[in-house]
């Protein structure tokens, strides 16, 4: 019989949803060394947590995340939260001898971010950030293809991330418009993920140059007439220099009218390209610039084979998979480390690396000039 693993869910909402969905499907598809138990639910609200913990299948619910950590038969907690709690509940968590599984971004900036990393260094325990497009398929196996040589030198990195839900000006307020809680809009929420991608594909960062706009500057609290300013962006774009001489570009925007999740990777080599569009996630477009038959051109792979990453987990062959199992795959990677004592990533340091380039971007805009990356 399988140990059990305990998880306290810290937030029950969007991501709640996302990872329990993920603890509930992992054991079934990817033998794990620990059986995940859904142990505490944990928001702010007692009705919605009620609801939330009965209706998925949680042991129990509370609305102090304070207790929920110091419980002695939590094992991990998973933060699900707005971004300004992420760096209090990570650190009570580590002090209680948590493992931490963490949504990104990291933090509200690069220096609570490090809090974080110090405190989950000094208690021994295993962090995880939830960089949840590393585990998409196509991408993994862009990076092997990467790793092998198959593109060759990169020279360009360009991503996109475009959604258009605040294109609406009666959008209500949320926590999302607010700088104290979010750390920024669209930057930390989108450009994060693709920052972390280009890390995870290309390399360390060394300088950036950004620019952002905030199109509609208030909004109304859902149920009143009163408004609130908006203090973070709706949209930013920066360009990168890497330190292995690739250019990058990068834009992240919740006014893309009529783009609803759409993130868009090109990467251009000395020996071929790869595309990736999340829109049709179980694809990757490769292009082979040695093709000696004169039939060049970009192909499409149908990343669902046995031997791509994750998919033997899953379905035969051409059974596509979709957007939740990235969260299935990354908890999956997390409980084995944790039961191995393997090193996972992107862990916290990750974090801390994503959030140097989202600070950096800011700081660029800001001063009107291109930043320098921080080593550490
Ligand atoms: N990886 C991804 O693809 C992805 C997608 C969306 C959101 N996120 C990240 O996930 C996090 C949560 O976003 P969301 O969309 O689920 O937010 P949400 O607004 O849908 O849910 C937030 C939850 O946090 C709870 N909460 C707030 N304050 C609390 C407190 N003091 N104690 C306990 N619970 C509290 C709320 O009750 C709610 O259940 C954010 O950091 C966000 O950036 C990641």
């Amino acid at each position: 019989m399988k140990k059990d693993i305990k998880i306290g869910i810290i937030g029950t909402k969007f991501m709640g949803k996302a990872h329990t969905h993920a603890f509930v499907d992992a054991p079934l598809f990817f033998d794990l060394p620990l059986r995940p138990v859904l142990q505490v639910a944990c928001g702010l609200d007692p009705i919605a947590t009620e609801q939330f913990a009965n209706r998925y299948g949680w042991k129990s619910w509370d609305i102090s995340s304070e207790k929920v950590i110091q419980r002695d038969d939590v094992d991990l907690i998973d933060i699900c939260t707005p971004n300004h709690l992420h760096m209090p509940v990570a650190i009570a968590a580590a002090k209680a001898g948590k493992h931490i599984l963490c949504e990104k971004p990291m933090a509200n900036n690069a220096d609570d971010a490090r809090r974080m990393l110090d405190a989950v260094e000094e208690a021994g325990v295993k962090h995880m950030m939830v960089f949840n497009y590393r585990r998409v398929p196509a991408l993994a196996f862009a990076k092997k293809m990467i790793e092998e040589g198959k593109i060759g030198r990169i020279f360009h990195f360009n991503a996109v991330y475009f959604q258009d839900w605040l294109v609406d000006p009666l959008f209500p307020y949320t926590w999302r418009h607010n700088k104290q809680l979010a750390g920024s809009g669209a930057h930390g929420d989108l450009n994060a993920h693709i920052i972390d991608l280009a890390r995870f594909l290309v390399g360390e960062f060394e300088t950036v140059c950004g620019a952002e706009k905030t199109f509609i500057k208030e909004r109304t609290i859902a149920g009143t007439d009163q408004k609130k300013e908006v203090t973070v962006d709706d949209a930013v774009s920066f360009m990168a220099h890497f330190q292995n001489g690739a250019l990058g570009s990068f834009t992240a925007s919740r006014f893309a009218t009529g783009r609803k999740n759409l993130q868009r990777i090109e990467i251009f080599g000395s020996e071929g390209s790869l595309s990736f569009n999340l829109e049709r996630l179980n694809e990757l477009e490769y292009y082979n610039r040695n093709d000696a038959t004169g039939e060049q051109g970009f192909r499409t792979i149908l990343v669902t084979e046995a031997n791509h990453p994750y998919l033997k987990g899953w379905w035969p062959t051409g059974h596509i998979i979709g957007w939740e199992h990235t969260f299935v795959h990354l908890v999956s990677d997390f409980v084995t480390a944790i039961a191995k004592d393997t090193p996972i990533y992107p862990n916290f340091y990750d974090g801390l690396k994503c959030q140097f380039v989202l600070d950096a971007v800011a700081s660029s805009i800001e001063k009107g000039r291109w930043i320098q990356i921080p080593e550490k």
